[in-house]
Order: structure tokens, then C-alpha cells, then sequence
């Protein structure tokens, strides 16, 4: 088991990673109090949940069990969790604890941060994506029709658990969907860490457990040290959305839950490098670097069918990195160094939205 720290004084948190992690000894110091709510879905409850209640300490423990899918991170699902916490008379010193991939991670973040002011939450995620990127740092929060994680909150959790076994059961197209952040923490920050993927690729789509737990490993690593330096996101932590404000674009317009964000991610980050290239930062060959790794990965490369130019524009417009009407991007400088910029010619970028939608 690897074990990693998120440095953000009196609430920095462990992240264990490896196999054989369901353990009461992972858990049993992170929960204060004598309740647990658990927040799963309706797939990973039946595959997880018992293997997770084994190994609780002997406290209250209730549980409630939401739809699976994007489609349901809203509001008022959110309040299914409220009304169990009620109803089970929940107090103060409760410990939430998610157990499934991004959405229930996002969900159950974000109702421990609002239920009575806040209280503690766990994160055990079950998906490639979920382990890498959404459960650690604290981004909590839902979707509303207009705009995706637009109501949310920031909220460190106390503990996270990144089990490599549970990814045996994930679909092959989720685990290409973790990849595609996976291959972003290599773009952003670290050549030599893509290099690394682009080697290992194959073994990495055909579950190697000990190629899953590094990649994991040096992902969880590098968001540990932006998000020390940045919780908030006020400057280096908005490079983790290398190709999010294009994949969010793509992701409204399709209807949450078609196009998977980690698949929207990959076609978006293969948009920021095109701009990156129409822009003299990074060469054709660079282009095609990013395009072959995604494919490597089982991951789009191309924007979806029937999008236009002014469908990105309209969308792109109520990016969370807007400022003052100003659209900012995540760009690449080269591969392994990103920059967020609103300077960027705007020509160039219809011509990279003319490119993938034509
Ligand atoms: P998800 O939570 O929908 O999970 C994907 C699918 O896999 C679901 O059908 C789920 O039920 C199933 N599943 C989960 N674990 C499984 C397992 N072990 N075996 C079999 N099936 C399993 O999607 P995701 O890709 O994990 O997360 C996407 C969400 O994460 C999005 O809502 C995105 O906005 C959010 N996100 C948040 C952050 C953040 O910083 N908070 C970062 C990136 C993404
Ligand atoms: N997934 C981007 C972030 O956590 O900042």
C-alpha cells in the first residue's frame, strides 16, 4: 500500500492507495462520531457495499442508495441524502462516506458540506477516475440544467481509498474515461510521466495492477501538490482542466451521461492542443502525439456528430474559468507545461472549432 498526503494543515488527509485496502484499521481513525451514512449507487452498492459494512467499527451505520449516472448529480437528488440523514437523526460528529466514482464522490462531498453547516466525509472511490482526480482536493457539488458543477462547495475529506481491486469490475469504456485524466497529469506537468504512459499504455487498458496502482500513484501525487499549493483554485489548480472547458461543452450538449466526461475530456484536451499548435506553441507532431495516446487509450479524438461551433461558444460561455465575460483556456506551452490564458487569438480558436465540427 502507498500512502500519500494532502498538505493542507489541520485538515490534511491520507490517500491510501493499492490492493487489499478494505480494512478496518484504513478506516476506523477517520470516523469521530457513532454514525456512518454510506452513499452509493445502485450499481456499486450490490458489488461493495457489504465487503465496505464488514469492516466498519460497530457504530449507527445507515445507508442510502441513489440512481446511476450523471444524469442524477442534481439537486434534488441531493435531498434523498438530506432526508435520510434526517430521518435517521444524524447529528454534527456523522461520517459520510462515498463509496462509487465521481458522481457519488461529487454528491455525497457536497451534502456533508451543507448537512448542519458540515460535517466529515470519506471517499472510497470505485472508478480509474475518481481515484485520479475527483476525490481528492475537495471539489463537491451537482449539476444544474444550465451548467455542470455549477452548485458546489469546496470540501477536503478526511481520508481516501484507492483500491485497485474494485477497478476489475469497471467497464472498459470508464476505465479508457480515467485515463483520459491520467494522460492530462502527464501533459500538464510532467513529460517524462507521459512518456511513461505512452510506453505502458496497452498493460495499463489491459488492468496491470501494478502499472494501475503507479499511474494512480504519481496522479494522485502531482493533484496532492497543486491542490496544497492551490485549494481554492485562485491560480495553478486550473491547470488540472487542461480540456474541460472544451469536454464540458461537449457533455451539455450530448445530455449528461451520453458522452462520459473522461471520454469529453480526451476530445477536448486533443482541442487545446490543436489551438496550442494554431497558436506556434507546440509542433503537428505534438498534435499527434496527444491524438495517438488517446487512441491508445480506447478514448475520441473527434468532437461529436451534429456540434457547431456556435453550440461550443454558447456553452464554453458559462465555464467556471470565465472572468468578467473574458473566456480563459487551458493551453500547452509545450507538452508537459501548461498555462491558463485568455490570451489567445480568437481566430484561431473558431478555426480549431471549425476543424473538429466540420
Ligand atoms: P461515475 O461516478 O458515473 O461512474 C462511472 C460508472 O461506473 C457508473 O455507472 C458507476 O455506477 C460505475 N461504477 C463505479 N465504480 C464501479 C466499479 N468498481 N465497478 C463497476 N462499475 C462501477 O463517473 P466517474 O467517471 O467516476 O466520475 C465522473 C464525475 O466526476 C463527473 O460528474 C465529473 O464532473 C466528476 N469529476 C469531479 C472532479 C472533482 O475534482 N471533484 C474531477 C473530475 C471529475
Ligand atoms: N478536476 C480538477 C480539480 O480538481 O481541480
Amino acid at each position: 500500500m502507498q500512502t500519500l498526503n494532502v498538505d493542507l494543515g489541520d485538515r490534511s488527509y491520507p490517500i491510501f492507495i493499492g490492493t487489499d485496502l478494505f480494512r478496518t484499521e484504513n478506516l476506523a481513525p477517520y470516523i469521530k462520531g457513532n454514525q456512518i451514512l454510506i452513499v452509493s449507487n445502485e450499481i456499486v452498492a450490490p458489488l461493495y457495499l457489504d465487503q465496505l459494512k464488514a469492516i466498519l467499527p460497530s457504530v449507527q451505520v445507515d445507508e442510502v442508495i441513489l440512481p446511476d449516472g450523471e444524469q442524477y448529480k442534481t439537486l434534488e437528488q441531493l435531498n434523498t441524502v438530506y432526508d435520510r440523514l434526517l430521518q435517521c437523526r444524524h447529528n454534527r460528529t456523522t461520517t459520510l462516506i462515498a463509496l462509487g466514482g465521481g458522481v457519488i464522490g461529487d454528491m455525497t462531498g457536497f451534502a456533508a458540506a451543507c448537512y448542519q453547516r458540515g460535517v466529515n466525509f470519506i471517499q472510497i472511490p470505485t472508478t480509474l477516475l475518481s481515484q485520479v482526480d475527483s476525490s481528492v482536493g475537495g471539489k463537491t457539488g451537482v449539476n444544474h440544467p444550465l451548467g455542470k458543477n455549477m452548485i458546489g462547495a469546496f470540501h477536503q475529506p478526511q481520508v481516501v481509498l484507492a483500491s485497485v481491486d474494485v477497478l476489475a469490475t469497471l467497464p472498459g469504456r470508464e476505465l479508457s474515461a480515467g485515463l483520459a485524466e491520467v494522460i492530462k497529469y502527464g501533459l500538464v506537468y510532467d513529460l517524462g510521466f507521459l512518456d511513461w504512459l505512452e510506453e505502458n499504455m496497452a498493460d495499463l487498458v489491459g488492468r496491470d495492477a501494478a502499472l494501475l496502482s503507479y499511474a494512480i500513484q504519481r496522479s494522485c501525487e502531482l493533484k496532492a501538490e497543486v491542490v496544497a499549493q492551490d485549494e481554492k483554485e485562485s491560480g495553478v489548480r486550473a491547470l488540472l482542466n487542461l480540456g474541460h472547458t472544451f469536454g464540458h461543452a461537449i457533455e451539455s450538449c450530448q445530455g449528461y451521461g451520453n458522452w462520459l466526461h473522461g471520454e469529453a475530456v480526451a476530445v477536448g484536451t486533443v482541442m487545446a492542443a490543436d489551438l496550442s499548435q494554431r497558436l506556434g506553441w507546440i509542433s503537428s507532431e505534438d498534435v499527434q502525439r496527444v491524438v495517438r495516446i488517446m487512441k491508445a487509450a480506447n478514448l475520441p479524438v473527434e468532437a461529436p456528430e451534429g456540434m457547431t461551433p456556435e453550440d461550443f461558444m454558447t456553452l464554453m460561455a458559462v465555464d467556471k474559468k470565465v472572468i468578467d465575460g473574458q473566456l480563459r483556456l487551458i493551453l500547452l506551452h509545450a507538452l508537459g507545461d501548461a498555462v491558463v490564458t485568455d490570451q489567445f487569438d480568437p481566430l484561431a480558436l473558431q478555426q480549431t472549432l471549425t476543424h473538429f465540427t466540420s
